[in-house]
């Protein structure tokens, strides 16, 4: 739309009119004919067999039988919550984001917060990562942050998700564990993969067991690029910081909790909201300029490496406040569709080759979660600005678009939709350079699985230490194949060597040494496996 009005921005008031209202109504029929009796199927007599034409029973049964949807096919369990977003001081400098450039601007969220290997009726308290899943509701349109409770992950390429995926889930002959990383499958596919070993350390830490929703840090994971008004662009990692602070469970609490109460981090949210102590988090960034991208001893685009803060501190840009409960938790927190590739101008992509996979991956798998390609109509999902384009019809499509023509360019229809400049707010691609070969491998700069491990448990206090000691020895514990078990040892080994024998000792193993050499993907493929044998 480009009429300079500035567009209602009340989401909240956008969904009011897809709100029903039965009060004071009568039962209908879909087809609004008005029911008489929805408590007994018509019979032939009194005891007779039911008639096929009671096409208020059939009704009534077949909505029934259709009422589910497939669950998500990670991060299946979650809880939603309103809110508003606002900066807090105008950012241009560095993007063009508009939501991000006027701090007298309120920008409605919608957040959904998960675990990602149980299933839609799992625990809330398994030890897990958390998503963390925000949609802005932006004047130029939807931006999705979707992010996780950890600043990491556990593969370098997304070509691997399926293969991680397989091997967290229950496994397939008997669909067990639910919900916990103790088993063979997962740790096998884990001992294989020393691109996880930083990643492991958070997921064996403290923060894989949160005390509440309300209590996590979010982070993007990738590094994003920021491009301002005159095309001048910058990496940016993102960042959620509670201001409740950070805080977790212990292992034991975790289990009781599971057990005694597994809504407890749902309940929790809505509680909290219900009461109106709304939960808040403010929006940081890490800004790294563009000819700084080879400062670090590691890899910007590799995503299981974070950029420590001593290096480049993260900036609190503004704030984010959740207020209001769904009305309806299947037609906004089931029904929410969130995708990394949801971007407004001046917030662009990275060749970080995980986030180039989800770039695919989202809208492919919503289009079956959600039924077909117009799941972008579903109140949850529709911008707070108009949507103007040439796309039409396919399954449940609700817009009546009138007109003979649904292309471009044509000289049949007098104002049709017209592409929009970058200065009218269209989206324009970062004009990155790229000259390069095709091929199948991983840089070089993406090696060093264990420099950022071992960062991450040296900077951990003594009791967290014993913490990541204790989950180890207790998820390795119900591992039943002792070459799995080995295997992570001599995994662990190269992450911290006391970390390894404490864990070995509670197993009642020796650690085995495995050379870098020797461990699945830790060496280039055109490398000397003499430069990574241990003297
Ligand atoms: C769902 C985060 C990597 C595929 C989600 C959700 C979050 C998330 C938060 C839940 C969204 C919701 O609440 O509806 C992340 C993060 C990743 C990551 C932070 C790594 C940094 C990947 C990769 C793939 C992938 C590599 C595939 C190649 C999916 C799929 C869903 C999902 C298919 C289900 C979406 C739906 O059904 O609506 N992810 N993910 N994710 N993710 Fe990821």
């Amino acid at each position: 739309d480009s009429s300079p009005v500035k567009q209602d921005n009340d989401k909240t008031a956008k969904l009011e009119a897809f709100v029903a209202d039965d009060t004071n109504t009568k039962l209908t029929t879909n087809h609004g004919v008005k029911i008489n009796d929805d408590q007994n199927s018509l019979k032939a007599g009194d005891r007779g067999a039911t008639l096929l034409e009671d096409f208020i029973l059939r009704e009534k049964i077949t909505h029934f039988d259709h009422e589910r949807i497939p669950e998500r096919v990670v991060h299946a369990r979650g809880s939603g919550a309103h809110g508003v977003f606002k900066v807090y001081e105008d950012m241009s400098d560095v993007t063009r984001a508009a939501f991000l450039c006027d701090p007298g601007q309120e920008t409605p969220v919608f957040v959904r917060f998960s675990t990602v290997a149980g299933s839609r009726g799992s625990t809330d308290l398994a030890r897990d990562v958390r998503g963390f899943a925000v949609k802005f509701y932006t004047q130029e349109g939807n931006f999705d942050l979707v992010g996780n409770n950890m600043p990491v992950f556990f593969i370098q390429d997304a070509v691997k998700f399926p293969d991680l995926v397989h091997a967290v889930k229950p496994e397939p002959d008997n669909e067990m564990p639910q919900a916990a990383s103790a088993h063979d499958t997962f740790w096998d596919f884990i001992s294989f993969m020393p691109e996880s070993a930083h990643m492991i350390m958070w997921l064996m830490s403290d923060r894989a067991v949160p005390r509440s929703y309300r209590m996590m840090e979010g982070f993007g994971v990738h590094t994003f690029r920021f491009v301002n008004a005159s095309g001048v662009a910058s990496f940016v990692k993102f960042h959620w910081k509670p201001l409740l602070g950070i805080h977790s469970v212990a292992w034991d609490e975790a289990q009781n909790i599971s057990g005694k109460d597994p809504d407890f981090h749902r309940r929790d949210l809505w509680d909290a909201i219900e009461a109106g102590a709304f939960p808040e988090w403010e929006l940081g960034v890490q800004i790294v300029a563009e000819e700084d991208e080879f400062k670090f001893g590691f890899d910007l685009l590799d995503p299981t490496k974070l950029i420590p803060e001593e290096l480049v501190p993260v900036q609190r840009i503004g704030k984010m406040t959740l207020n209001r409960n769904p009305d309806n938790f299947f037609a906004e927190t089931e029904q929410v569709a969130f995708h990394v590739g949801h971007v407004v101008p001046g917030i662009d992509f990275t060749n970080d080759p995980l986030l180039q996979g989800r770039l695919f991956s989202y809208t492919d798998t919503q289009l079956i979660r959600l039924g077909g390609p117009n799941f972008h109509e579903i109140p949850i999902n529709r911008p707070v600005v108009p949507i103007h384009n040439n796309q039409r019809d396919g399954y449940m499509r609700q817009t009546i678009n009138r007109g003979k023509t649904s292309y471009g360019p044509n000289g049949i229809a007098a104002n049709d939709p017209q592409q929009a400049k970058a200065a009218e707010g269209g989206f324009v691609s970062y004009n990155e350079r790229i000259d390069a070969k095709k091929i199948r491998a991983r840089s070089r700069s993406f090696f060093d699985h264990f420099s950022q491990a071992r960062l991450f448990f040296n900077s951990q206090s003594e009791a967290e230490k014993n913490h990541l000691i204790d989950a180890f020895s207790f998820e390795l514990g119900k591992v039943k194949m002792v070459a799995v078990r080995e295997r992570m040892l001599g995994l662990l080994n190269h992450v911290d060597k006391g970390l390894a024998a404490a864990v070995a000792y509670a197993l009642g193993l020796h650690v085995p040494t495995i050379p870098l050499a020797e461990l699945n993907g830790s060496i280039p493929a055109d490398a000397d496996p003499a430069d990574y044998t241990p003297e």
